[in-house]
């Protein structure tokens, strides 16, 4: 213990690559402002959530982006949209063609929530190198790193975060340590993490336990942290919706809809639009909609309440991703959410699967967790909270094979005794041709 005390003493970093003079985090609560030459996730004077202070003194326009970009660059999703970014030094920077992800609009999609033909499109975040919204942030959390000098990086885990960490880490040639919940997350993440090279630490204990367990180690060890904690993780998060309000052509939906796990997303989201609007990209804002798993919703439950007080709960859902109970981002969330005249509530774990396979079933596909979009728009519409000819754009966070063991679980296993709805089981054959045309006559007519 105390060797690895000496060897990686917080203060001791060694320097990194390029002047960090201009990078500076602001602490939302109290507004202290500080040089960000290390691993920065709370402030040092009262303890609150930091933002990377982007320096937005004039109008950008669309132009900009992608321009002038060294060629290591030139094709990520996130690194086009520089002029909104913090100022990294190029050669620190680690990238893997990130974001440059599709919008689909989806009319049958648009029926199940309720809305009207061309009222819905998808931004599929499963098209990123690891397959997850997490890469538009590992990019900027792990180029932050090397600038910063790291000798390692660490991160707690539902899975996601930990595979992207992983493969970004390995990019930068710095050694990775990730916490994950023993058991609980899905076999394709864990895959995923092992093949990257992490070194995989499991708990016995859940994600909100992992989290606060790694926060104590790197308090007292010079580790970086890449959690949502970490300001720099957020800033390519905001990518999302930059790109998608540009595939748009700039013209703004009436909602955004998202699922909320530890609402790293939901506070780069807020963050991203109230800066497209400073700098005049956009006019108006979009609402944001968050929506929890009914087992795992403390922010719908504060929300509902008047953000009067929150109360962190013991978390359970099907969707593995977003089974937290005391998300780390609450404070800018719910800034988030107050900025933009944001919803947020809950949905069951039968409405998430029943939503991803009709995800699934368009040819889309998506992890349990993404569907929550889906579910809850679907609800919010019902509810009359979005009225049926708003235009939506719903976040689909992670890829189909994210989560093969839920796929196969919904369309072979019976629920409550019965097959669930849309279940498509295969048929087993003998190895003769009539039984093959009777099969085929079958797939023909449904
Ligand atoms: N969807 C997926 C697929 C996720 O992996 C996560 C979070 C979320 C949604 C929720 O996003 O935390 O920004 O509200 N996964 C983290 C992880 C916690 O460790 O991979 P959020």
């Amino acid at each position: 213990m105390s060797a690895v005390r000496d060897e990686i003493r917080l203060g001791d970093a060694t320097p990194g690559v390029g002047s960090l003079a201009n990078l500076r985090v602001r602490c939302m609560d109290c507004g202290t402002t500080v040089v960000a030459d290390r691993s920065l996730t709370r402030c040092q004077v009262c303890g609150g959530l930091l933002d990377v202070d982007v320096p937005l003194d004039r109008p950008v326009r669309p132009e900009e982006f992608g321009v002038g970009l060294p060629p290591a660059l030139r094709h990520s999703g996130v690194w086009r949209y520089r002029p909104l970014l913090p100022a990294l030094p190029d050669d620190a920077i680690v990238s893997r063609w990130e974001g440059n992800t599709p919008l689909y609009v989806d009319d049958r999609l648009a029926a199940y929530a309720g809305l009207g033909a061309g009222r819905l499109a998808f931004k599929h975040e499963g098209h990123n190198p690891t397959a997850s919204f997490k890469d538009r942030g590992m990019t900027v959390g792990v180029s932050h790193a090397r600038a910063v000098g790291a000798r390692i990086v660490a991160c707690a885990s539902t899975g996601n975060t930990s595979a992207s960490l992983a493969s970004y880490a390995a990019a930068a040639g710095l050694p990775a340590l990730v916490l994950i919940p023993e058991g609980k997350i899905s076999g394709a993440k864990l895959a995923q993490t092992l093949a990257y090279g992490a070194r995989v630490v499991q708990i016995a204990g859940d994600f909100d336990q992992a989290l606060t367990l790694l926060r104590q180690l790197t308090d007292a060890y010079d580790v970086y942290l890449v959690n949502s904690v970490n300001p720099f993780r957020l800033e390519g998060q905001k990518t999302i919706v930059f790109e998608l309000i540009e595939q748009l052509g700039w013209h703004v939906p009436d909602v955004i809809v998202l699922p909320g796990g530890n609402l790293g997303n939901t506070a780069a989201f807020g963050k991203a639009l109230a800066e497209l609007h400073q700098v005049g990209l956009i006019d108006r804002l979009p609402r944001l909609a968050v929506i929890q798993a009914a087992g795992a919703a403390p922010f719908a439950a504060y929300h509902a309440g008047g953000y009067a007080r929150f109360e962190a709960v013991v978390a359970e859902t099907i969707a593995t991703a977003i089974k937290i109970g005391n998300p780390a981002s609450t404070p800018r969330a719910r800034r988030s959410i107050e900025r933009t005249i944001g919803l947020v509530t809950t949905v069951t774990d039968d409405e998430i699967l029943d939503a991803k396979a009709a995800i699934d079933r368009v040819g889309i596909g998506c992890e349990p967790a993404s569907a929550a979009s889906l579910a809850g728009l679907r609800r919010l519409v019902a509810e009359g909270e979005i009225s049926k000819d708003s235009s939506a754009v719903g976040i689909l966070t992670g890829h189909v094979l994210k989560d093969a063991d839920a796929v196969v679980a919904y369309h072979l296993e019976d629920h409550d005794g019965a097959p669930r709805p849309g279940a498509n089981r295969p048929v087993s054959v003998a190895a003769e041709l009539p039984a093959l045309e009777r099969a085929l006559a079958d797939a023909l007519h449904g």
